[in-house]
C-alpha cells in the first residue's frame, strides 16, 4: 500500500448542514471548520484535496503546498472571483478561509505510507490530527440539505435518473454576487437539455435519451483515446494532457473522460496518472516484466507506485499480499543494490505473475 485515503462528504451553505465522515451523519450548522493538527509523524506527507461533485479539484492543502497546521473555514463562495480560492488573514480564528464553489463536495485526505507492517497504526494516528466541525453561518440557506431527499422520488429509467440528479445538484451552486459560477455555455446547454433552475428535470419531447446516451458515450470513448485528450508517452503509455485533468471549466468531454477512469482525479501539480492503453491477459503460468529504463525521479514528499487491478478494477488477491510496488518498496537492481539507495540509474524490472516470485527477486 502506498497511500491511504479517506473521504468526507461535506455540505455547507444551509442553516442546517451535514458533514458525513464515511457513512455517519453528524448534524451541523451551515459552514464547516476543519482542523489540521501537526502530523504525529511529520515524515509522512499528507494531502487534503478539495473536490466538487462535478470533479473539479479546486484546492489542495498539505505537505506539497506547505500548509500551516490549524483551523480552516470552508464557506460558500460569495463572488465568482473568490470561488475555489483560499484567503488568509480574513478572520483571526482561522488560518485561512476557503470559498467553496459548491455547497456539496469532498475532502479527500491522503497519507503517504512507508510500506511497512505498522502502516495502519501510523494512518490512524495521523487521522486523529484531522477533524471537522460545523458552525453557524450568517445569511440565507443555500442549496438542498444533504440527506435521502436528494435522491428521493427519482423513479425514472436510468438516464433520466441522472438528469434528475443533475437538476437537484444544480442547487448546490452558491448564488454569487457577480458572474454566475457555471460558465454561461453550461447554463444554456443544461437548460436546453431540460434541466430547470428549480431543481427539476423535464425531458424535451424531441430527445431520445437512449440514443443521446449512446452518442455521448461513443463520442467520449473516442475522445478519451484521441491525441486531443491524451499525450502520447511511449511504449503504449499515454497520460491525460495536464490542462484536461483536475479542473475542467466548460470542457465536459474532458470531465467525462476523466470520470470514466479516475473520478476525483487531482490536478497535475499533485498527481500524474499514466495509463497503459493495451489490454493484456496473464495466464496462470505466464509472467510479465514491467521494465523501467531508469528510476522515476521523486521529490522528498513524492512517491510513485504501480498497482495491479483485475478487469473488475479490484486489487488482485495473492498469497504474499503484495498489491503495489514503488519507490518505497526496497526494489533492487539485478545486482541486489537498492534502486533508491544508490546513484546508479540503470534499468530495473517489476515481475508480475500468478506464482510466487523466485527468491532472487526482491523485495523478499
Ligand atoms: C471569525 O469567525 C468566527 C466563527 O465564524 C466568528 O465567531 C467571528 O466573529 C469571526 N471574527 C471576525 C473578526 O470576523
Ligand atoms: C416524494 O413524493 C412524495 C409523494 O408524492 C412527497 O410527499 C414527497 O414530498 C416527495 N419528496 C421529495 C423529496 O420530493
Ligand atoms: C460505451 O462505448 C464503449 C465503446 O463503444 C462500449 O464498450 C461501452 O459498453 C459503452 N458503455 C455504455 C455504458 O454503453
Ligand atoms: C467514434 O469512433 C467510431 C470508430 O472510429 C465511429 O464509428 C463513431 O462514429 C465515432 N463516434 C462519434 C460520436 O464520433
Ligand atoms: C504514440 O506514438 C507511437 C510512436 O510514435 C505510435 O506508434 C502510437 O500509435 C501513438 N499512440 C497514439 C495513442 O497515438
Ligand atoms: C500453461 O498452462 C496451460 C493451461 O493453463 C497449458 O495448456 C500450457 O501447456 C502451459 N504452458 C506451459 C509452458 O507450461
Ligand atoms: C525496506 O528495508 C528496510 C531496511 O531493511 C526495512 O526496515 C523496511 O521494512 C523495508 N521495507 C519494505 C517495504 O520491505
Amino acid at each position: 500500500m502506498k497511500a491511504a485515503a479517506f473521504l468526507a462528504v461535506f455540505l455547507i451553505g444551509r442553516t442546517s448542514a451535514r458533514v458525513l465522515p464515511r457513512g455517519s451523519i453528524c448534524p451541523a450548522q451551515s459552514a464547516t471548520e476543519f482542523t489540521i493538527t501537526k502530523p504525529a509523524y511529520p515524515e509522512s506527507p499528507y494531502m487534503t484535496d478539495l473536490i466538487v461533485r462535478e470533479g473539479d479539484n479546486y484546492l489542495n492543502l498539505g505537505t506539497l503546498s506547505h500548509t500551516k497546521t490549524g483551523k480552516y473555514l470552508l464557506t460558500p463562495a460569495i463572488s465568482s472571483s473568490n470561488a475555489g480560492k483560499i484567503v488568509a488573514g480574513s478572520n483571526s480564528t482561522y488560518q485561512s478561509t476557503i470559498y467553496a464553489p459548491r455547497t456539496l463536495g469532498y475532502l479527500l485526505i491522503r497519507i503517504v505510507l512507508k510500506d511497512q507492517g505498522c502502516d495502519v497504526k501510523v494512518v490512524n494516528k495521523i487521522q486523529e490530527g484531522f477533524s471537522t466541525n460545523t458552525i453557524e453561518r450568517y445569511g440565507e440557506p443555500i442549496g438542498p440539505e444533504l440527506n435521502g431527499n436528494l435522491f428521493a422520488n427519482i423513479s425514472y429509467p436510468k438516464v433520466e435518473n441522472l438528469m434528475g440528479l443533475i437538476a437537484r445538484f444544480d442547487e448546490t451552486i452558491p448564488p454569487t454576487n457577480d458572474e454566475p459560477l457555471p460558465p454561461a455555455e453550461t447554463i444554456s446547454e443544461l437548460s436546453l437539455a431540460g434541466v430547470g433552475k428549480d431543481g427539476s428535470y423535464q425531458r424535451p419531447t424531441c430527445v431520445n435519451l437512449a440514443e443521446a446516451y449512446k452518442a455521448a458515450n461513443s463520442s467520449i470513448v473516442n475522445y478519451t483515446r484521441s491525441l486531443q485528450f491524451v499525450k502520447n508517452l511511449s511504449n503504449g503509455w499515454v497520460m491525460p494532457r495536464p490542462s484536461l485533468i483536475g479542473t475542467y471549466g466548460d470542457n465536459y468531454k474532458a470531465r467525462a473522460a476523466v470520470a470514466r477512469f479516475g473520478y476525483l482525479a487531482l490536478t497535475n501539480d499533485q498527481a500524474l496518472y499514466p495509463v497503459y492503453l493495451r489490454e493484456f491477459a496473464l495466464g496462470a503460468n505466464e509472467s510479465y516484466t514491467l521494465r523501467f529504463t531508469g528510476k522515476p525521479p521523486v521529490t522528498d514528499v513524492g512517491f510513485w507506485s504501480v498497482t495491479l487491478y483485475n478487469s473488475e478494477k479490484q486489487l488482485v488477491s495473492n498469497s504474499i499480499k503484495r498489491y503495489s510496488l514503488g519507490d518505497r518498496s526496497n526494489l533492487t537492481y539485478s545486482d541486489g543494490n537498492l534502486v533508491y539507495g544508490t546513484k546508479n540509474n540503470g534499468p530495473f524490472d517489476i515481475l508480475v505473475q500468478a506464482s510466487k516470485p523466485p527468491t532472487n527477486w526482491t523485495p523478499k
